[in-house]
């Protein structure tokens, strides 16, 4: 039997319908016991001659001066930041990660894995959707989306993207992604991204917003074996008292036997470390258990055939962050820099000439959106405002600009909105 052969018995037992959605690049892989394998195996033996990272022979890195005085960190993390990282993560990284991830949840939290770490959030998707995309698939997605989602599924894997409007009338529309895979054969699995906050909308559901989604998503799983990929990019940056911050994988995660909620996050935004590149995966199984194993195998040969093993370095500046006694107060301290900018930029909106752009409900997140009124095109607005008013923002077909206020100081954000206004008026009186 072959190393992917061993892994189809684990995850069909544990969930046909994880099974079921699984591409057949996704059913073909598994960690191959060579190198990174067969090094592990080899690690604290007395003569290790396994693995082609250059030491001093005892397991310290041979490291340049000019590398290891740039990395401020204990000893002992840096020669751990200089020498490869396991394929799957650092260990003490992904035990740190995820008791962040289920800080406050309670006892009786749904199981989750141990976080398999990538190069970033993006690379984290790359591997989803290598797992669960393929020629054809569907994957709805809320729209307006995040751009990459494109390549990532359709260019990279051949999937279908199915843009399902994320906003009905100015509001969220929970049914959404449900309303998009409706067309789809019953028993055909389908993927399905939940980005929340999201990007480019910035929005957060209310309570019972978040309930509806989540009825719909386990109303189609009746359907189909259904992947929920959440992408909690933006976790934890939520501005409303009232509004459930948590991700909706708690919400999802073993409620029902069709759907596998596969949580995707990092430190990129959740701890302002962007240039860092470091991302994870996260299944709704037990540490440990068979399914998780073999879902980690399968992870594992993804990313070892494109990056290798994730970057270390990053790793352990990422682990001391989460081992700081005040972590939770440093990362609140950013969210209510950006809390005070949804703010300002939330009433410097509420006095624009609606009928040249409408703002659509923002309450989470680094972003606004603003769709334009029906005759007025999004990138000539973009480029007007560029070429005449010293402003840049992101251009969103078909009517949309998105305002990233999460990089604009809360003072600016009044005149770049009356900049906006002008520049959207004297486009509308161009005819
Ligand atoms: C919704 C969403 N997902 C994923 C990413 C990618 O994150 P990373 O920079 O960690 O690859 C972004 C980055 O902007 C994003 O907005």
């Amino acid at each position: 039997m072959s190393d992917s052969d061993q892994l189809r018995e684990p995850i069909a037992a544990a969930s046909p319908a994880l099974w079921a959605a699984l591409s057949p690049l996704g059913r073909r892989v598994a960690f191959p016991p060579d190198i990174p394998f067969q090094a592990a195996q080899a690690r604290g033996k007395r003569f290790n001659g396994t693995i082609g990272q250059v030491t001093d022979g005892g397991g310290r890195p041979l490291a340049l001066a000019a590398i290891e005085e740039a990395l401020a960190l204990a000893p002992e993390a840096r020669d751990r930041a200089l020498l490869y990282s396991p394929v799957q993560g650092i260990p003490e990284v992904r035990a740190a990660w995820r008791r962040w991830q289920r800080r406050g949840l309670g006892d009786d939290a749904p199981a989750s894995s141990l976080p398999l770490v990538t190069v970033g959030l993006t690379h984290g998707l790359a591997v989803a959707a290598d797992l669960f995309g393929g020629e054809g698939k569907a994957i709805a997605v809320p729209a307006p989306y995040w751009g990459n989602y494109r390549q990532t599924f359709a260019a990279r894997t051949g999937a279908r993207v199915l843009p399902a409007p994320a906003y009905r009338d100015g509001a969220y529309n929970p049914q959404a992604v449900c309303e998009a895979l409706a067309g789809e054969p019953p028993g055909e699995p389908a993927v399905a991204i939940v980005n929340l906050p999201s990007n480019p909308g910035g929005y957060m559901p209310t309570a019972g917003e978040r309930q509806a989604l989540c009825a719909a998503l386990l109303a189609e799983a009746e359907r189909r074996p259904l992947v929920v990929l959440c992408d909690d990019a933006y976790a934890g940056l939520v501005y409303e008292p009232g509004v459930p911050a948590r991700s909706v994988f708690w919400d999802l995660a073993g409620r029902h036997p069709g759907l596998v909620p596969v949580k995707i996050d990092g430190g990129t935004k959740e701890f302002s470390f962007f240039g860092g590149r470091v991302g994870f995966l996260t299944f709704p199984f037990a540490p440990g258990s068979e399914v998780a194993e073999a879902l980690e195998s399968k992870v594992k040969c993804l990313v070892r055939s494109v990056v290798g093993s994730p970057v270390a370095t990053s790793q352990m500046l990422l682990l001391r962050a989460l081992e700081a006694a005040d972590v939770e107060e440093q990362v609140a301290a950013v969210r209510r820099r950006l809390e005070r900018r949804c703010r300002v930029l939330t009433a410097a909106l509420a006095g624009v000439d609606r009928a040249l752009l409408r703002p659509l409900p923002f309450n989470a997140g680094c972003f606004a959106l603003v769709e334009l009124a029906p005759r007025l095109d999004p990138e000539a607005a973009r480029r007007h405002l560029l070429a005449e008013h010293d402003t840049g923002l992101i251009a969103i077909a078909p009517s949309y600009l998105r305002i990233a206020f999460c990089s604009v100081k809360a003072d600016d954000l009044p005149a770049l909105v009356a900049n906006l206004e002008r520049g959207v008026r004297e486009l509308a009186a161009r005819g």
